[in-house]
């Protein structure tokens, strides 16, 4: 069932609803006082409670991460938080929306955020091309500043709070969080081998909690609810995913856009009722968030006959109405990334797609690793010779196995996010790349460029 929430979003089509009177006239910064007042395991127990699962990609629990900080704070190493907006996944385009529409949300989860972990000064490392989103993040950190909600007294609280902005340099691989945290730091852009995790060891070395820029922007919505509230506004909140997050949906859609709703949305919901349906044709597949996982395609069935299984209820169901969340779509075979999904209409040649698709990763990868470094290149290579018309029914093997051998066998999980959508479009797309093979690079379908 489509459920629709304004939480998020609130004050996205309201006049100047990205200043500091709209935000407050309607309740604005209330939490964050309120939070500088509670005992911080309170609060941190509460947002466990929230189930709020990480909205950059990777899904891992918020609490748990906000628990894992070393407690007391020591005198000499002090806390971080740092906000990664250097939203850089294709097809991703939502945290831009909340920096552009709702700073002030932004800025006051940093307040409640940096009380929640002991520290002091949070960092949002904004993606640089993001110009409205930085301009208006300085903007909301100004009228706060000014009324005294942030500095050395917020609310007149003897906990002082201080939000930077520091913006990227254009490299995709900066938001992976240790390259971000090398990058804030002015070194070279590359992630680091984990653990220590940023918990131990995070920003100039110090303690550090990085969470995603859509993640911090629930937690005043969660803590005004209440952490369990927030939870069970999801249909998935018994497999521990809950509250409501934002939703994006591009490609060969009718109504490109940001949608916010309850979290447990399935894809046909997303594609059909939200993205207004798919446009030039038929669905040929969608990746469901950002351009890291695994394709689904619309014949896709859910196999899941174990009642353990957090499938089982699905099972004999078609993969685009399996609630969108971060275990059910691990269990899918997929993931749900950033929750923006990629639509390709059947008039797409999914081989170029891949191709496309590969290209990116080629470029990005930062080469710390040989794996990830000449596995990307070597993928991309052969893909072009296939689109070309010269590649053989071997190479298609060793496509698999380049994928393969980059799976675990890297420092950062951007190794996995070339391999995974790469294994999926071979699984999904093999009769195709065959048949082009076996053609010389006549496309079996479409004349879209993806
Ligand atoms: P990860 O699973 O390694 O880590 C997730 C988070 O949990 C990290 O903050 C990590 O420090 C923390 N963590 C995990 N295990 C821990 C432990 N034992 N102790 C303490 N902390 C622990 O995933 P990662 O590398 O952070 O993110 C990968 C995801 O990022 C991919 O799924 C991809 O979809 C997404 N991504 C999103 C982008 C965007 O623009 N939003 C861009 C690029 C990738
Ligand atoms: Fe760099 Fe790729 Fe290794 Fe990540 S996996 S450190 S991007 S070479």
């Amino acid at each position: 069932m489509l459920r629709q929430t304004k939480y998020l979003s609130k004050h996205y089509d309201v006049q100047d609803g990205h200043r500091l009177s709209v935000y407050e006239r309607d309740g604005g910064y209330q939490q964050a006082k309120r939070a500088l007042q509670m005992d911080r395991q309170a609060l941190v127990d509460d947002m466990k409670a929230a189930n709020i699962r990480g909205r950059g990609g990777a899904g891992f629990a918020m609490g748990v991460k906000w628990s894992f900080m070393p407690w007391p704070p020591k005198p000499d190493r002090p806390h971080y938080l740092v906000i990664n907006a250097d939203e850089g996944e294709p097809g991703t385009f939502k945290d831009r929306t909340l920096m552009e529409k709702a700073p002030h949300l932004v800025i006051e989860g940093c307040i409640i955020g940096c009380f929640g972990i002991g520290a002091h000064a949070a960092y949002i490392y904004v993606r640089d091309e993001l110009h409205l989103s930085k301009e208006r993040l300085w903007g909301a950190i100004e009228e706060a500043r000014a009324k005294g909600y942030l500095g050395k007294k917020p609310f007149g609280i003897d906990y002082p709070v201080e939000v930077y902005v520091h913006t990227g340099a254009g490299a995709y691989i900066c938001g992976e969080e240790t390259s971000l945290l090398n990058s804030l730091e002015g070194k070279r852009g590359e992630p680091r081998l984990k653990p220590p995790f940023p918990a131990q060891y995070g920003a100039f070395g110090m303690p550090t909690t990085v969470n995603n820029l859509e993640t911090i922007a629930a937690v005043p919505i969660a803590l005004e609810m209440g952490g369990d509230a927030f939870s069970k506004l999801s249909d998935l909140h018994n497999i521990k995913d809950g509250g409501c997050r934002l939703y994006g949906v591009s490609g060969h859609v009718n109504k490109p856009g940001v949608f916010e709703a309850c979290v447990g949305l399935t894809l046909r919901e997303l594609v059909y009722d939200l993205g207004g349906g798919v446009k030039h044709g038929e669905l040929l597949g969608v990746i469901p968030g950002g351009s890291s996982c695994p394709i689904i395609r619309p014949d896709d069935v859910v196999d899941a006959p174990d009642p353990k299984s957090p499938l089982h209820p699905w099972h004999g169901k078609s993969a685009l109405d399996v609630p969108m969340g971060v275990d059910t779509y691990r269990a899918l075979g997929t993931m749900l990334g950033t929750c923006c999904a990629i639509v390709l209409s059947d008039k797409v040649d999914p081989i170029l797609a891949f191709h496309n698709l590969m290209r990116f990763y080629r470029h990005e990868s930062c080469g710390q690793c040989t794996p990830c470094r000449e596995g990307s290149a070597w993928i991309f290579r052969i893909l072009d010779r296939m689109v070309a018309g010269q590649a053989t029914l071997e190479e298609l093997d060793r496509l698999h196995e380049i994928a393969d051998n980059i799976m675990g066998n890297t420092i950062c999980a951007f190794g996995e996010g070339t391999a995974m959508p790469a294994l999926g479009f071979l699984r999904k797309f093999r009769k195709e790349m065959e048949q082009s093979i076996r053609t010389k690079g006549k496309s079996s379908t479409g004349v879209l460029a993806p």
